[in-house]
C-alpha cells in the first residue's frame, strides 16, 4: 500500500450511464487504496478503460484507444493499465488483448470491482498480466463510491438482463436481472439526501421489472420502490431509465403521476414501429401496445416529455417497414429520440439473420428518421416558449463559461445567463421563463 498512496489514476469511460456510474465506484475503490485522480492520461500511474460493446463503432473506438496508450506504456513501464466494462466480457476481445496488446496488464468486469486492489497488487508483486474476467456474480453493496455531483447521484437498483432483444449484446455481457434489496437502495438513498443530493436517477437496463425476482412473499415492485423513495427528505427530483414497454405496468404510471418527487420525463424505447420487426426484435409489444401506453401516459401525466431510442435497418427491414417508424414517430411526437443504425453484435440472434440491410439504406433511412425526430423535438421545445420552469442549476456550460445550465424536471436542458453571484446557484432549483425553444436546448431566464 506504501508505494500506491502517492500513485495517480485515470479513468477514461465509454458507454451507458451504468457504465459512468461502475465508473465512480471504481474511483471509489482506488481512492481507498491512496490513488489519486490523475487529470491526463499522461501523468497516471494507473489508468482504467471502462468499455462499452453495444454497437460495432464502441469496439473500433477501444482499439483506437490502446493504440494511443502504447507511447504511454513505453515512455513509462511502471504504468499499469487495465480495460474492464462490457468489452472484457466478449472472448474474442479477451482473446484479441491477450495475443495483440502485450501492454495490457489487467481484464476486470463489473462483478469484480471490489477485487482491483489484489489484483493491482499481484500484478504489481507478479509481474504478470491477470486477464480473467468473471462473467457473472452477485451484487457487491457497500463499496466506495466517488461521484461526479455533489447534488445528482445514479443509484443502481436492478442489474443485468432478461430481455434478448434479438440485436443486443447487454444481456451476454451484464448477466441475468438481479435486483438489489430495497433496504440497501433506501440506505443509500438516505445517506445520500444527508449529504446534499437533490437529484437522483434509478439504475437499471430494464427498472420496470425491479423486484421481480425477489420471493413472491416479499415482493417490492418498482412502483413501491418509487412510493419508498418518494418519501424520503431533502430529495427534490426522481428520475430513472430505462424502461421496456412491455413492463410499464398501470400501477407504475399511477405512482408516475401521484408521487410529486418524481420527475415528469419517461425514456421509454421504441426501437421500431413495424410489428413485423418488433416481433423480430423480441420486444413482446406491437406499434398499438405502445401507442396505448403513451395515451395512457399522456392522460394520467399531461406535462410528460417522452424520449425514445430507435433502431434503423434492423435485418429484414425493408422500406414499409421503416415507414411505419416514421408513421408512428409522426403520431407520437416525440421530445427527443436517439437514433442507431442497426450494429450487427456477433453471440446475437439477429447478426445470423440472412436478411441484412446494406448500410447505404441503413443511412438513408437513419438521416430521414433525424430529420423527423429533430422536427418534432423543436416544436415540443418551442411549445414551452413563454412557459415557467424550475430547473435545477448544474453550473457553466462546458462550451461556454459564462453561460449557465440547468435542467427541468422534463430533463430539458436550460441556458441562461447567470447574474454576478452565480457560484450560489449551482445544485438549487430555480424559476426560469422560457424565451427560445431549440431543437436540442431552450434558453431561458431567471425569474428573479
Ligand atoms: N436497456 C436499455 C439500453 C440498451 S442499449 C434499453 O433497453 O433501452 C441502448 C440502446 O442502444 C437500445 O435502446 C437500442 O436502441 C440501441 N442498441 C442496442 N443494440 C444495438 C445494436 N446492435 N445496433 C444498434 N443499436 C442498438
Ligand atoms: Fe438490450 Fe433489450 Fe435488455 Fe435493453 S431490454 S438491454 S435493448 S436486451
Ligand atoms: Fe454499453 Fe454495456 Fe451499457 S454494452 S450500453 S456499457 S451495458
Amino acid at each position: 500500500m506504501e508505494k500506491c498512496r502517492k500513485q495517480k489514476y485515470f479513468l477514461q469511460v465509454f458507454g451507458c450511464q451504468m457504465n459512468v456510474h461502475d465508473a465512480e465506484k471504481l474511483a471509489g475503490v482506488l481512492e481507498k487504496m491512496g490513488y489519486s485522480r490523475a487529470a491526463t492520461a499522461e501523468e497516471a500511474d494507473l489508468i482504467l478503460l471502462n468499455t462499452c460493446c453495444v454497437r460495432e463503432n464502441a469496439e473500433n473506438r477501444l482499439y483506437g484507444h490502446l493504440g494511443n496508450l502504447k507511447p504511454l506504456k513505453i515512455n513509462k513501464p511502471d504504468l499499469m493499465i487495465g480495460v474492464g466494462g462490457c468489452m472484457a466480457q466478449l472472448p474474442s476481445v479477451r482473446a484479441k488483448i491477450e495475443a495483440d496488446y502485450p501492454y495490457i496488464d489487467l481484464l476486470f468486469s463489473a462483478f469484480n470491482l471490489h477485487q482491483i486492489p489484489e489484483l493491482i497488487m499481484k500484478i504489481r508483486e507478479t509481474g504478470s498480466r491477470i486477464l480473467e474476467v468473471p462473467s457473472e456474480g452477485q451484487i457487491i453493496e457497500d463499496l466506495p463510491v466517488t461521484r461526479n455531483s455533489p447534488f445528482q447521484a445514479w443509484v443502481t437498483v436492478i442489474y443485468g438482463c432478461n430481455n434478448f432483444c434479438t440485436y443486443c449484446i447487454v444481456p451476454y455481457v451484464r448477466g441475468r436481472e438481479q435486483s438489489r434489496r430495497p433496504e440497501k437502495i433506501m440506505e443509500e438513498i438516505r445517506g445520500l439526501a444527508m449529504a446534499g443530493v437533490k437529484e437522483v436517477t434509478l439504475l437499471g437496463q430494464n427498472v420496470n421489472s425491479y423486484g421481480l425476482d425477489f420471493p413472491a412473499e416479499e415482493r417490492k415492485d418498482f412502483a413501491d420502490l418509487l412510493a419508498a423513495i418518494n418519501r424520503i427528505d431533502g430529495i427534490t427530483r426522481i428520475r430513472f431509465q430505462t424502461s421496456h414497454p412491455k413492463d410499464l405496468s398501470d400501477k407504475l404510471i399511477r405512482q408516475m403521476a401521484t408521487a410529486e418527487k418524481v420527475c415528469e420525463h419517461l425514456h421509454l424505447p421504441l426501437q421500431a414501429g413495424s410489428d413485423k420487426i418488433l416481433k423480430l426484435m423480441n420486444r413482446k409489444y406491437t406499434r398499438d401496445d405502445y401507442l396505448r401506453l403513451v395515451e395512457k401516459l399522456r392522460a394520467q401525466i399531461p406535462n410528460l416529455a417522452l424520449t425514445t431510442d430507435l433502431i434503423v435497418g434492423f435485418p429484414g427491414e425493408e422500406e414499409a417497414d421503416f415507414r411505419d417508424t416514421l408513421d408512428l414517430v409522426e403520431k407520437i411526437g416525440f421530445d427527443a429520440a436517439f437514433t442507431f443504425a442497426y450494429s450487427p453484435r456477433v453471440g446475437t440472434q439477429a447478426a445470423k439473420m440472412t436478411n441484412q440491410v446494406s448500410e447505404g439504406d441503413k443511412m438513408d433511412r437513419l438521416y430521414r428518421l433525424i430529420e423527423v425526430v429533430n422536427k418534432q423535438a423543436k416544436a415540443a421545445n418551442q411549445r414551452l416558449e413563454g412557459m415557467v420552469e424550475t430547473i435545477l442549476v448544474e453550473g457553466p456550460s462546458p462550451k461556454k463559461k459564462e453561460i449557465y445550465t440547468g435542467r427541468t424536471r422534463s430533463n430539458k436542458l436550460v441556458l441562461f445567463a447567470p447574474p454576478e453571484t452565480a457560484g450560489d446557484l449551482i445544485g438549487k432549483e430555480f424559476k426560469v421563463k422560457i424565451k427560445k425553444g431549440l431543437t436540442y436546448t431552450l434558453q431561458g431566464e431567471l425569474i428573479k
